[in-house]
């Protein structure tokens, strides 16, 4: 893999299960060795300079790392006092993250006592209690309400605002969409492609054009012949106009070539691919990684022993 992230934007990885993503992020967070290649991050050589990546980076993990036997607030104490923040500081941004995934009421309760969620919760806290240069999160959000997603991506993008380089993997295709300046998909190893996700959207060229007409047979007919139209499909009250191009410019062209030949339009909707169809495209459709899938199957049979 070859990929540069420029300073200051968010950038996500996508890409199916297994595909290699966090041993990527593994790689680039000096958890694991690089056996080929070089790195560089916040102008450091990841192989000579390991320290001063560390120094430089956060990381929220995909795995569950809290210490059972620590309460809430120690697991953010604890890790402040390791990057070495100042005590004020310290207590400062505690009150703030556990503000932030409203966790103030569990300020003192161990962390094997909290819900999913809620160690996702703190998960994320931990990794946002310093201002790294480059903010490194597997998944952050992965099995978190709407709600929590929202207040959390409120955060991140302020935190980014203010200078923090963010790189990110998420199977959530709405937040990629939303919040990368930039996106690459990666499968078995490898970066398929990479751009912003308007550009990846409009590559498809699979834009959908709706249309309701006072003579649908005949719109049918007359649009058939433009070169940028790929398929037709009739259906009881409209026509559905599948184009390879960007629809936003061609749907203007249509309903001008329509009406001059005296057919009323009544409805019109246009349909853009989505995060997903991208996602899709690119990928295939093949489930990944089923030897996951027989081990949970397995540990739930062990449980019910
Ligand atoms: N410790 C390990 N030892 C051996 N193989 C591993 C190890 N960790 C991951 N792999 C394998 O490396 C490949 C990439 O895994 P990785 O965890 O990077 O995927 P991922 O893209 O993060 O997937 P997911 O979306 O499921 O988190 C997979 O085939 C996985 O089985
Ligand atoms: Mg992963």
């Amino acid at each position: 893999m070859s990929f540069t992230v420029r300073k200051g934007e968010i950038f996500s990885f996508l890409g199916p299960n297994g595909a290699g993503k966090s041993t990527v992020i593994n790689i680039l967070t000096t958890l694991l060795p690089i056996q080929k290649g070089s790195v560089k991050i916040a102008g450091y050589d990841l192989k000579k300079e390991p320290e001063m990546v560390r120094e430089s980076i956060g990381i929220v993990f995909q795995e569950l790392t809290l210490d059972r036997d620590m309460t809430v607030r120690e697991i953010l104490e604890y890790h402040g006092r390791l990057y070495s923040m100042p005590k004020a500081a310290r207590q400062k941004r505690i009150d703030e993250l556990l503000d932030l995934v409203e966790l103030e009421g569990k300020r003192d309760t161990l962390t094997r006592h909290l819900s999913g969620g809620m160690k996702r919760r703190l998960e994320i806290a931990r990794g946002l209690m310093t201002r790294p240069k480059v903010l490194f999160m597997d998944e952050p959000t992965i099995g978190l309400d709407p709600q929590t997603r929202i207040r959390i991506w409120d955060y991140v993008k302020d935190i980014n605002q203010q200078g923090t380089t963010i790189f990110l993997t998420t199977h959530y295709m709405d937040e990629a969409d939303q919040f990368s300046d930039n996106i690459s998909i990666v499968d078995h190893g490898k970066i398929i492609v990479t751009g912003k996700s308007l550009e990846l959207k409009n590559a498809l060229g699979e834009d959908i054009i709706y249309l309701e007409t006072s003579d649908n047979r005949a719109a049918s007919e007359l649009l058939k012949s433009l070169k940028s139209v790929k398929g037709i499909r009739e259906k009881s009250k409209g026509i559905v106009v599948m184009v390879n191009v960007d629809g936003t410019y061609l749907l203007p062209e249509m309903m001008d070539k329509l009406r001059s030949e005296g057919i009323t339009i009544r409805a019109v909707n246009l349909k853009k691919p989505s995060m997903d169809d991208v996602f899709v495209h690119y990928t295939g459709k093949e489930l990944r990684d089923s030897g996951t899938e027989k081990s949970s199957v397995v540990s739930l049979r062990a449980g019910r022993r």
